[in-house]
């Protein structure tokens, strides 16, 4: 349907071809001598009207009910110019076959259902415009990002799901556990949804055969690795946080994009961030024009403004120290209190994107050494570190980054006191002993981005199964 509907004349340039469509109805209207159906095959948000008279060949299927909302149908026909204003052209039909029957209890009728309700249903809902439009969406963006990267000289580097380093140091991993290795018994036996092995237990000492393991919670360790040999390199991939929270911005598993760049400092990864940022909306922008027309009607009103100006407009930097002298200076009232020291609250983030700076991308820089991650460069006051934050209007928090601390004696001083185990970093700490250069890199949410760029409130609803306490069925 996208192939006929989305050149530049929607459609119109096709008319007196036959052609067929293969895709699931939205509705169905019968009416004396003629049935109407709309039909979608999910290559684009709009529908096929396809327009039956008695004489199309399989008719009796449409009278015995086998073509009904929800149903898969396959129809030849020809494209004409079509007499109502919805579209330019619709489909007279010749033949229609009945692929798949569906069920009456189908839960997508016609009528608006809220996200809430189709959360409980990530099976079907991609069939809907909303979630149909976000998959979309959020497939562009995978694109774009590996385009922009591509093109720009980076490599990108797959790095491991199971690891034993906790990147973060904020303990918020998932553990790996094996069941009895090879033993067929205990994996195919599930008592009450639980895995048991051959005793009837589950061995939770076995860890990864043996060794602790767990889910990575970043890749960025592991990109610093190739970094430091190919130079420009980047992760894509899952990476999972063990944080029991419910925001709307949070979830277990949520796929990560981190570029790594060498013989680069911070204010490179900020141009870096900036740039990547502006690529991906402008791709969006300019390739996924029916679906952004969607989101800015019936999701976030001016989403297709704001990204423009996204696109074009310099990003406000300030430094942590401003920042917090903002929240201070300002009349509003926060929940949480501010001073120097403090980690900054989503409230604060948003009167920052939101309030001061006019609902835009703003990069604060500089955080005090104590409230960030151990592999920061520390810079010459002795009290902050090169990181940097992206904050962006509604979602906060996009990006993560900061200049890495490439001198050994001070990255050894720095895990001495976190009272971090340095024998296990020797690895790490070998890439600062051999051939060590400043480097810097950040990462980025990819469902922070879809949301961002979707105008979608969820983070739920950014990814097509999410992962949050008490949720993963399928
Ligand atoms: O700020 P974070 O924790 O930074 C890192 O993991 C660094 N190692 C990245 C790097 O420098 N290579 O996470 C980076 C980004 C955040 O800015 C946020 O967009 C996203 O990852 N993020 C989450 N997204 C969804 N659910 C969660 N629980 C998230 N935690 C972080
Ligand atoms: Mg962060």
């Amino acid at each position: 349907i996208a192939d006929i509907k989305g050149g530049p004349d929607e459609g119109l340039d096709r008319v007196g071809k036959t052609i067929v469509v293969m895709g699931w109805v939205r509705t169905l209207r019968v009416q004396s001598s003629v049935t109407f159906i709309e039909v979608n095959d999910g290559s684009c948000l709009s529908n096929m009207q396809c327009v039956m008279d008695l004489e199309a060949e399989g008719y009796d299927q449409v009278e015995s009910g086998l073509v009904t909302t929800g149903a898969s149908i396959w129809v030849r026909g020809t494209v004409v110019k079509s007499q109502g204003s919805k579209q330019k052209v619709e489909l007279k039909v010749n033949k229609i076959v009945a692929v798949g029957k569906s069920d009456p209890s189908y839960p997508i009728q016609k009528k608006r259902v809220s996200r809430e309700f189709l959360r409980t249903k990530a099976h079907l809902r991609p069939r809907t415009n909303t979630f149909g439009a976000v998959a979309r969406v959020r497939n562009a963006l995978a694109y774009a990002t590996h385009k922009f990267f591509q093109e720009n000289g980076f490599v990108w580097v797959s790095s491991p799901i199971i690891t034993a380093s906790d990147c973060e140091g904020a303990g918020e991993q998932f553990c790996v556990t094996t069941l009895i290795p090879g033993s067929q018994e205990a994996t195919n036996s599930v008592v009450d949804g639980v895995p048991k092995t051959k005793d009837g237990l589950i061995d939770w000492s076995q860890d990864f055969f043996g060794k602790p393991a767990f889910l990575t919670v970043s890749g960025q360790l592991n990109a610093e690795t190739y970094a430091t040999a190919l130079s420009d390199v980047y992760t894509f991939g899952p990476t999972f946080r063990a944080e029991n929270s419910n925001t709307s911005r949070h979830l277990a598993e949520f796929w990560m994009i981190e570029p790594e760049l060498a013989f680069a400092d911070l204010n490179d990864d900020m141009a870096c961030a900036t740039a990547y940022l502006q690529y991906v909306v402008r791709h969006v922008l300019e390739n996924c024009k029916e679906d952004m027309e969607f989101f800015n009607t019936w999701i976030e009103k001016g989403i297709i403004d704001r990204l423009s100006d996204v696109a074009e407009k310099d990003f406000v930097q300030l430094t942590y120290t401003d920042a917090v002298e903002l929240l201070l200076k300002t009349k509003k009232k926060f929940e949480f209190p501010v001073e120097w020291g403090c980690d900054l609250q989503s409230e604060h983030e948003r009167y920052i994107t939101e309030e001061a700076f006019g609902d835009c991308p703003v990069i604060i820089r500089d955080y005090p050494k104590d409230i960030k991650a151990f592999y920061m460069r520390q810079n010459d006051d002795g009290k902050t570190v090169a990181a940097m934050d992206m904050l962006v209007p509604r979602v906060g928090e996009l990006i993560g980054g900061s200049q890495r601390e490439e001198r050994l004696e001070y990255l050894e001083d720095r895990l001495d006191d976190l009272k971090l185990n340095k024998e296990s970093f020797w690895w790490y700490l070998d890439l600062r002993r051999y051939g060590s250069v400043p480097h810097a890199g950040f990462g980025l949410g990819f469902e922070r981005l879809v949301q961002f760029a979707t105008g979608i409130e969820n983070i739920r609803d950014a990814i097509p199964f999410p992962r949050v306490p008490g949720s993963a069925e399928f």
